[in-house]
């Protein structure tokens, strides 16, 4: 069967072979982000079962305008976009910016896979699969970005709950590091680096390839009785305090 595919933040990183992933098996596949010239590469580079389309899923009227050009069935959610909105920036140096990025953070992060999720819920068929792509910031302290990934676990387990009698799944894949992605931009040490990979037991930064691997499966057949987990995928990464 072919299914239809949405994946946040498609057009790069993790978004990007996650997209990859289903369009290999023949999927229709929706890709979004805010910049419509990034998408439009990705989806040319992808496929023609790949298809463009700029969101900004923090905006609720854009997100009801996309999903519009949905066709009536969705079988895979991906609310993969995220990232922190204070890498590379100091410190908010008064309330009023401190509150500003946390607003921002928990937008981004827990937000708009809310908003995203309940915009799309009446077109979800039964027995689809909801994934929202984490991170162990959650688990380790990490701010607003660390807290609104925390805050999506949680509710991820809320969302489960309610869209369970319907055979729909709802999950949460949790990275550490992973490369090969834009979230650092150009502000990444190669100290800082070989800090995270030190910390795994597999001795290498995640892949996109890793991460696009796990949402495919918890969306096959196989994964049909997991829901409401959070899948840590990090090799084996812990932070020795
Ligand atoms: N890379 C890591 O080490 C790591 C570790 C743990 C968790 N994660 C999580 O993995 C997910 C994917 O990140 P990534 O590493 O692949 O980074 P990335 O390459 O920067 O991908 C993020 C994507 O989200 C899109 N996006 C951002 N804000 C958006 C918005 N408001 N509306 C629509 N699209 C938006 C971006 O496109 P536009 O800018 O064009 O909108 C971009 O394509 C994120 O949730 C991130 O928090 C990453």
């Amino acid at each position: 069967m072919t299914r239809t595919v949405l994946v946040t933040g498609g057009g790069t990183g993790m978004g990007y072979a996650i997209a990859a992933r289903f369009a290999a098996d023949g999927d229709e596949v929706y890709i979004t982000g805010r910049r419509a010239e990034v998408l439009q590469k990705a989806a040319a580079a992808l496929g023609e079962q790949v298809h463009a389309m700029p969101c900004d899923h923090t905006d609720p009227e854009r997100i009801l305008a996309a999903v519009a050009q949905l066709p009536g069935r969705l079988h895979v959610l991906v609310n993969n976009l995220g990232g922190a909105v204070s890498i590379g920036l100091p410190e908010p140096d008064s309330l009023a910016g401190l509150a500003e990025r946390w607003r921002s953070d928990l937008n981004k992060n827990l937000l708009a896979a809310v908003l995203t999720t309940y915009a799309v819920a009446e077109r979800l068929a039964d027995g689809a699969a909801v994934v929202h792509i984490g991170s162990r910031a959650a688990d380790l302290g990490d701010g607003s970005y660390g807290a609104a990934k925390a805050g999506l676990a949680s509710w991820n387990i809320d969302i489960a709950r309610t869209l369970g009698p319907r055979g729909v799944t709802s999950n949460v894949v949790s990275p550490s590091f992973t490369g090969g992605t834009d979230l650092f931009g150009d502000t990444l040490t190669a100290e800082q680096s070989d800090q995270w990979i030190a910390e795994t037991f597999l001795g290498r930064a995640g892949t996109p390839t890793d991460i696009a691997e796990t949402v495919y499966f918890l969306a096959s057949p196989g994964a049909r009785y997991i829901t409401g987990q959070v899948i840590n995928v990090d090799g084996g990464a812990r932070t020795v305090l």
